[in-house]
């Protein structure tokens, strides 16, 4: 009875929180309506005195807070729009991508922690620190599935397996909002950007994209598919198009799949200006086209409104029902309420003084883990740890200096420099004590311009025959210190402004004279053992590098704690337990190149005739650490896999154990050779061994239809369990047709 009382009393409050804000759109004039539905951005402090008078009126509901954050300047709106007429708050959004003060790793480096629960904790922490700083949203996390690194937001992904990413995706979610996003340390989170932007041809940002319901269905949805079921409160569509139509005005992408089979019937937002974009794509003749369209097919929010003021016209002339905007700005009011605007429309407390700095060492010191267990090291002929008896190190690379390049892609926007703590050459320096010398030249610049001549016909182009000009550049200094050492640490990588957002790269090179820097160093002291760390915000094909180096770390843009792990992890202090969730491929003419794959007709044939490297120079999955595991061969028991771990080196570590599967024979369509689908991550002291099992359910061995439907085949499947996608033995299991139904 007390149950059946309870439930009454929810489904009352919830209906009378509707008949609420229907009433309250019902009071609503037209103008008021659009104005909840367009989003604003703001750079200066003029922007805030220009857009005061609209806030007043009513005419926008939503900012975005770039590059010049001030709580002051969110709260003197907030009072503006509290004034208004129906005192309906204003809602602040950004991207809270890898923390906001706090710098965590990017999120192509944490993915490889194999640990969901680290990207929860770094939600919930950029939450927090993103609430203090005024906003209420995040434009996160971003779901997107990429196969090519040339693109540049594989940085701000976690890698190129969509049952990955949707576990991810779903922490991701559970971090930023919690059970209850109108805590005061949680943010409403939202995904992006559905879908299917990751695949912009040849990588180059913006692009149209092609791919068929097949690939739409196994290799783009599921993230968002995932990421919804765990409770989003938004997402946001895409730049790219499918089948030809930009997404965000396909009416099979929003209409059909998002709001119809899956009944998202929460926010979406645009991304930027983008409903403006489908005039330039060339498939909208004008604004008010444009807008009616997308507004229709199931878009709420215009991102950087330019052309949402025309919907008021629209109603007029009967060109658009006022129940679709009305329909939208329901979504946009149930998802203020949902992050608690309604009743808290102010900034939370920013903390002070000593609760500020204990809140700051915390998420330094959850930053130094989250960077730790991102590092990947993928090479090691035993040079590392490194020993104790390594007098002098030579540390050498603009990366052991600089405090910029660790930073990543996306920080919080405040500050226009932001910086890690410290440096590599601090950190180890440190590290080491007074025993060791450490002598430390950065030798270049991370990036300069490029060298530019002009081609035949005037148009600029790369000098291929001239290194560019970086004042630097000290090769000189750098022998000598390598002369002069035990070992060699370079501390080498991309520039993170050659990352993310608009940041597309042909060639997966060091960024500047780096490679140049590597190549004289080694060549004058041939016989000296090096170790090599990779600070970069996509896979870089660095075969020379790698052939050269005796140890090999790709550390990703670590973030703050970044320095630090590297140190604890050179000097062994801790293991790595790092796996590339992305593959680094041997030259970029091979990209994409991804595990993944199908098998294809002819898998012996086919290859480039001038690169006979197949696969990936290290393969998703892969990754070392100071001890070694065995594995021994799988066996299945009814509906269990198992396998038995053991480590057999001499010191304690963790193995990430991973599940492939792979079905022999699918009408449907061809499946890739392996696909990932279960993961442990076992600790384990030496000698010790550890029985893995996984569940062999629908969910695991099973795939989308192009209806868009959980399907599961009786049949034989392939299973592997296995230290990453191309090791590992295969076991063979035949599925009859009971229990395979979802
Ligand atoms: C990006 C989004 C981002 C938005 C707002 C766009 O250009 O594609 O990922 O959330 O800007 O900053």
């Amino acid at each position: 009875m007390q149950k059946f009382i309870g439930l009454l009393c929810a489904v009352l409050s919830f209906s009378t929180l509707a008949d609420e804000l229907d009433d309250l759109i019902s009071q609503m004039t037209i103008r008021e309506k659009i104005g909840q539905l367009k989003q604003a951005t703001l750079y200066t402090r003029a922007d805030v005195d220009r857009f005061l008078p609209l806030v007043r009126r009513g005419e926008v509901g939503s900012f975005i807070f770039n590059e010049t954050l001030r709580r002051e300047w969110r709260d003197e709106l907030q009072r503006a729009a509290l004034e208004a007429r129906l005192k309906i708050p204003l809602s602040f959004a950004d991207n809270i991508i890898h923390g906001w003060w706090t710098n965590f790793p990017i999120p192509l480096g944490l993915a490889c922690s194999f640990e969901p629960e680290l990207f929860e904790k770094m939600a919930h922490y950029g939450a927090i620190e993103g609430r203090q700083a005024g906003l209420d949203w995040t434009f996160g996390p971003m779901c997107d599935t990429a196969r090519d690194p040339r693109w540049g937001r594989v940085s701000e992904g976690t890698g190129e397996d969509p049952w990955l990413n949707g576990v991810y995706a779903a922490a991701q979610v559970r971090g930023f909002q919690g059970d209850d996003a109108s805590q005061e340390d949680r943010v409403g989170a939202c995904l992006k950007h559905y879908c299917g932007y990751s695949s912009s041809t040849g990588g180059r940002d913006y692009n149209d994209s092609d791919f068929g319901p097949w690939t739409l269905r196994n290799l783009h949805l599921p993230p968002f598919r995932a990421a919804v079921k765990a409770g989003a409160l938004s997402l946001m569509s895409g730049f790219n198009t499918y089948d030809g139509v930009p997404v965000l005005a396909s009416r099979e992408i929003m209409s059909d799949i998002l709001r119809g089979e899956w009944g998202f019937n929460r926010l979406v937002v645009t991304d930027y200006k983008s409903v403006a974009q489908t005039l330039t794509w060339g498939v909208a003749a004008s604004e008010a086209e444009a807008a009616r369209r997308c507004l229709e097919v199931g878009n709420d929010i215009e991102m950087v409104s330019t052309t949402y003021d025309s919907l008021e016209t629209e109603v007029a002339a009967g060109r658009l029902d006022v129940k679709v905007i009305d329909r939208s700005v329901k979504r946009v009011l149930e998802f203020k309420r949902a992050v608690g605007l309604f009743r808290r429309p102010m900034s939370v407390p920013k903390p002070t003084g000593e609760a500020f700095r204990r809140q700051t060492a915390k998420m330094q010191a959850f930053a130094r883990e989250c960077a730790l267990k991102s590092a990947v090291l993928l090479k090691n002929d035993g040079v590392l740890p490194l020993k104790s008896d390594v007098r002098t190190i030579a540390l050498i690379g603009p990366v052991a200096t600089d405090r910029r390049t660790m930073v990543g892609c996306w920080p919080g926007l405040e500050s226009n420099d932001p910086q890690t703590p410290e440096s590599l050459a601090e950190a180890l320096k440190r590290e080491l004590g007074d025993g060791v010398e450490l002598k430390v030249v950065a030798g270049c610049a991370i990036n300069v311009k490029p060298a530019m001549i002009k081609g035949d016909d005037g148009v600029p182009m790369l000098n291929r025959s001239a290194p560019p000009a970086d004042a630097a550049f000290d090769a000189a200094a750098a022998i000598a210190a390598a002369k002069a050492c035990d070992v060699i640490v370079f501390a080498l990588g991309e520039a993170r402004d050659w990352t993310g957002e608009n940041a597309s790269r042909s060639l997966l090179t060091l960024t500047g004279r780096q490679q140049e820097l590597f190549d004289v160093v080694t060549a004058a002291v041939p016989e000296k053992p090096v170790v090599t760390i990779v600070s970069c915000g996509r896979p870089l094909a660095l075969p020379t590098v790698s052939g050269r180096s005796n140890a090999l770390f790709y550390a990703f843009h670590g973030g703050d704690g970044c320095p630090a792990a590297l140190a604890e992890l050179l000097t062994g202090r801790a293991s790595p337990s790092g796996r590339l969730t992305i593959s680094v491929p041997y030259d970029v003419s091979q990209v994409p190149v991804y595990y993944n794959a199908c098998t294809t007709g002819r898998p012996t044939y086919g290859h480039y005739l001038d690169t006979p490297e197949r696969g990936a120079l290290y393969p998703f999955g892969y990754g070392l650490t100071y001890s070694t595991f065995r594995y021994s061969s799988p066996q299945v028991e009814g509906r269990t896999v198992k396998a038995t771990v053991q480590n057999v080196g001499a010191r304690e570590a963790t193995e990430t154990v991973q599940l492939y599967v792979r079905q022999r024979a699918c009408a449907e369509g061809a499946r890739p050779r392996r696909e990932l689908r279960g993961f442990r991550r076992v600790t384990l002291a030496p000698g010790q061994s550890v029985e893995v099992a996984f569940e062999i359910s629908p969910a695991v061995l099973g795939y989308v239809d192009r209806a868009g439907a959980d399907r599961c085949d009786s049949g034989f499947y392939d299973l592997w369990i296995a230290p990453d996608a191309v090791r590992g033995e295969r076991v063979e299991v035949e599925m009859g047709a009971e229990g395979l139904e979802f």
